[in-house]
């Protein structure tokens, strides 16, 4: 398999084909996502919630995102790997922006940076672009945006907010993005922006006429069980198969059926009765 890039990703749409992305991690998990073929790996600051423990993906802080991108790097041979930049990273001043995008690709390794936002942005984005660091954009729901949005609801659901957001799309392709994230908008609006802008569209509860889709990694598997969210489908409920076997251990332990023979060593007994 080849090593994915940005041209890659854009070759999808050239080509008409639609491409499912997702995010990971640490280690082992972008391991096995880039051994199925995944094109591209976010290291989503979703990792606030899933890896973390926060409420929000306001609290990640950029040594929390650098720690858990560049061991998703680590395990990944073929996939473009895209760091989101944490909240206030990138929002204060464009000189900020420039030095976190850069230490998320120097120290990191990944290969492009997300940043959430539309048309106020686009500076901070053609400035990244500009220093040789592809950039995805990501707009409609944007969760850092938690407060200002009063919790995550579904955007662009008026003539004006629909409006703003086929703006904000294509202001961010025009300020340099290889693509773009639609989150938690209508389908129909998802179409209208898909067919407008000649980048990529990566979809994320924005329904099925994006080029892309993508994912998060502990939604599809059903490793966090404690609600799933309506664009999630769960492919497996790893959550309940890792309880099981935990259980089984600890009952095994308990019982003294585990460890057996084959899990430890043996000496002979004349070496233990010389000590
Ligand atoms: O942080 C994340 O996982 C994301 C995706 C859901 C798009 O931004």
């Amino acid at each position: 398999m080849p090593q994915n890039s940005i041209k890659t990703i854009q070759k999808f749409k050239l080509d008409k084909k639609k491409f499912a992305t997702l995010t990971a991690y640490d280690y082992t998990s972008g391991k096995i996502v880039d051994s199925i073929g995944i094109p591209l790996i976010l290291v989503g600051d979703s990792a606030s919630m899933v890896i973390y423990g926060y409420d929000t993906t306001i609290p990640i802080t950029m040594d929390e995102m650098l720690f858990v991108v560049s061991s998703v790097v680590k395990g990944t041979k073929n996939a473009l790997v895209v760091a989101d930049m944490p909240f206030m990273s990138y929002q204060s001043s464009i000189e900020k922006a420039l030095d976190n995008a850069g230490i998320l690709i120097k120290s990191g390794g990944a290969g492009a940076v997300k940043l959430e936002g539309g048309i106020e942005i686009v500076d901070t984005i053609a400035a990244i672009v500009n220093i040789g660091i592809p950039v995805v954009g990501h707009i409609g729901l944007t969760p850092q945006s938690f407060h200002q949005m009063s919790g995550y609801s579904i955007q662009g659901k008026t003539k004006e907010a629909a409006k703003h957001i086929v703006s904000d799309a294509i202001a961010v392709e025009k300020a340099g993005a290889f693509a773009l994230v639609l989150e938690g908008i209508p389908s129909e609006l998802a179409k209208k922006i898909t067919k407008s802008i000649s980048i990529p569209t990566i979809g994320i509860g924005a329904g099925p006429h994006c080029d892309g889709q993508i994912q998060v990694f502990h939604d599809i598997l059903g490793l966090f069980d404690t609600f799933v969210p309506k664009h999630a489908k769960q492919y497996a409920q790893v959550a309940e198969t890792m309880r099981s076997a935990i259980s089984t251990y600890k009952k095994e332990v308990e019982s003294g059926q585990f460890p057996l023979k084959e899990h430890y060593t043996s000496i002979d007994k004349s070496v233990i009765k010389k000590i």
